[in-house]
C-alpha cells in the first residue's frame, strides 16, 4: 500500500475543498428569487406515499403563490434503491441534474445498502446529497413541551469521519486507518448558523459538544473556532461538554431542559440526535433540515420501512415526520406564518387524537391523517 501517496491525495483534495469553502460567498436569498422550485423526492419504501401527503399539505398552504407562479412543485423520480443500484450510483447523474435545478427539496427515506446485500456497494444517497449540494448543516429540533425540552441540534454535516468514510486505508493486514477532517471555514459556517439561530430565536445558551480532551487536533479546532465565533454574540452564554457526559446529561431529567442550541461535529451529532429523538418519541417523530448556502433538503429521519410496503400497508404509514420536515422547509424559504400554522395543526391533531395512525388497517390512512391536519389549518 502506497500510503504516502494516498495521504498526499487526501490532503490535496481537502485543501481544494477548503479553498472552495472560502470562496463560497453567502447564502441564497429566497425572497429575491422570481420563483422557488420545490423538488419532491419520494425515495424508497413508504417514502413516495408519505411525501405525496406532505406535498399535498404544502401545496394547499402555498396555493396562492403556486397559482401566481411564485412557487413550483416538481416530482423527482429515480432516487429509488432499484434505480440507484442499477446505475451503480448513490445519485444517478440525471437525477442529480434534476435535483440541482430545484432550490429546495422535500425528501422521503432512501434505503442505504449494507455491505454484502443484493444492492451492491453504493454510497448512502443521503451522504452523497449532502456532499453534492454542500448541505453543511443538519438541523434537528427535538421538543418535549411537557418536560420543558426545546433543543435544536446543529450537526456539522460534511466533515468529521463522514468526509472520507470510504477512503480509509489498510496499510497491511494488521493495520488500518480512517481519516477525520475538521476545517476552519467548515466549522465557522456551522457555528455561525447555530449562533444566528440562537440570536433570532431568543435563545441565551449555545452548547458545544466535542471530545477535545482526547481528540485534540480536530476536536480542539472545532471547539476553539466555535468559542471564537461565540464571542461575537455576547448576549449568548457558551458552554462546552464532552460527548460522553453530554450523552448522559440528555437522560438527566434535572439538567437536560437547560440545553437549548447544541453545535457539534458530524458523527457525535449523528449519534446524539438519535438519542434525543428517541426521548421525544422515536426517530420516526423527528424532522430534519439539511442546509447549505445554495440548496436545502428537508427529510424525515426514519427509514423506508420496506416491510410495510411488502405487506401492502404503505397507505397506513405515518406521514407526520415528513410533514414536519415540510414545515421546516416553509420556514426556511420565508413562509414562517404558514410554517407556524402547520406546526400548530400537527400538534392539535396529536393532542385531540380524533384519528390515530397505527401503521395498520385498524388505524387511519396517511391520506386521512393529512386531511385531518389540513382541517385544522
Ligand atoms: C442520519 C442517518 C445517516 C447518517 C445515514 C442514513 C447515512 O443516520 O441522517 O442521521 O449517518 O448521517
Ligand atoms: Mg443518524
Amino acid at each position: 500500500m502506497d500510503y504516502k501517496n494516498h495521504f498526499e491525495q487526501i490532503v490535496k483534495t481537502q485543501q481544494a475543498r477548503v479553498q472552495r469553502l472560502k470562496n463560497d460567498t453567502g447564502a441564497v436569498d429566497y425572497q429575491k428569487l422570481d420563483k422557488i422550485i420545490i423538488g419532491v423526492i419520494g425515495g424508497d419504501g413508504i417514502g413516495p406515499a408519505i411525501t405525496a401527503h406532505a406535498q399535498r399539505v404544502l401545496e394547499t398552504l402555498l396555493a396562492d403563490d403556486v397559482a401566481q407562479g411564485k412557487v413550483e412543485f416538481r416530482t423527482i423520480e429515480g432516487l429509488t434503491i432499484e434505480n440507484r443500484s442499477a446505475c451503480g450510483q448513490a445519485i444517478p447523474d440525471d437525477v442529480l441534474e434534476e435535483i440541482k435545478a430545484c432550490n429546495v427539496l422535500l425528501k422521503g427515506p432512501t434505503t442505504t445498502p449494507r455491505k454484502g446485500d443484493k444492492w451492491g456497494n453504493i454510497e448512502s444517497a443521503n451522504v452523497a446529497m449532502r456532499k453534492a449540494l454542500d448541505l453543511f448543516a443538519n438541523v434537528r429540533p427535538v421538543r418535549i413541551p411537557e418536560q420543558g425540552i426545546d433543543w435544536t441540534f446543529f450537526r456539522e454535516n460534511t466533515e468529521c469521519l463522514y468526509a472520507m468514510g470510504s477512503q480509509g486505508i489498510d496499510i497491511d493486514e494488521d493495520l488500518a486507518f480512517d481519516f477525520r477532517v475538521i476545517t476552519t471555514p467548515g466549522t465557522e459556517r456551522i457555528a455561525r448558523l447555530a449562533y444566528d439561530y440562537a440570536r433570532a430565536n431568543h435563545k441565551d445558551r449555545v452548547t458545544i459538544v466535542t471530545k477535545a480532551n482526547i481528540v485534540k487536533t480536530t476536536d480542539g479546532k472545532f471547539l476553539d473556532i466555535c468559542q471564537k465565533i461565540g464571542k461575537e454574540y455576547p448576549e449568548i452564554t457558551t458552554d462546552d461538554w464532552y460527548i460522553d457526559i453530554m450523552t448522559a446529561k440528555l437522560v438527566d431529567e434535572k439538567r437536560r431542559n437547560q440545553f437549548q442550541v447544541i453545535v457539534l461535529p458530524n458523527l457525535y451529532g449523528d449519534i446524539l440526535t438519535d438519542e434525543a429523538a428517541e426521548l421525544q418519541g422515536g426517530v420516526g417523530t423527528a424532522g430534519s433540515a439539511n442546509i447549505g448556502n445554495h440548496y436545502a433538503m428537508f427529510e424525515a429521519i426514519h427509514g423506508s420501512a420496506p416491510r410495510m410496503v411488502q405487506e401492502g400497508r404503505d397507505k397506513y404509514a405515518d406521514p407526520c415526520s415528513v410533514i414536519r420536515a415540510g414545515a421546516m422547509l416553509l420556514s426556511h424559504i420565508g413562509y414562517q406564518e404558514e410554517a407556524d400554522k402547520l406546526n400548530r395543526a400537527i400538534d392539535a391533531c396529536a393532542e385531540e387524537k380524533k384519528l390515530v395512525l397505527t401503521g395498520r388497517s385498524d388505524g387511519a390512512t396517511g391520506a386521512e391523517y393529512a386531511d385531518y391536519i389540513l382541517s385544522k389549518i
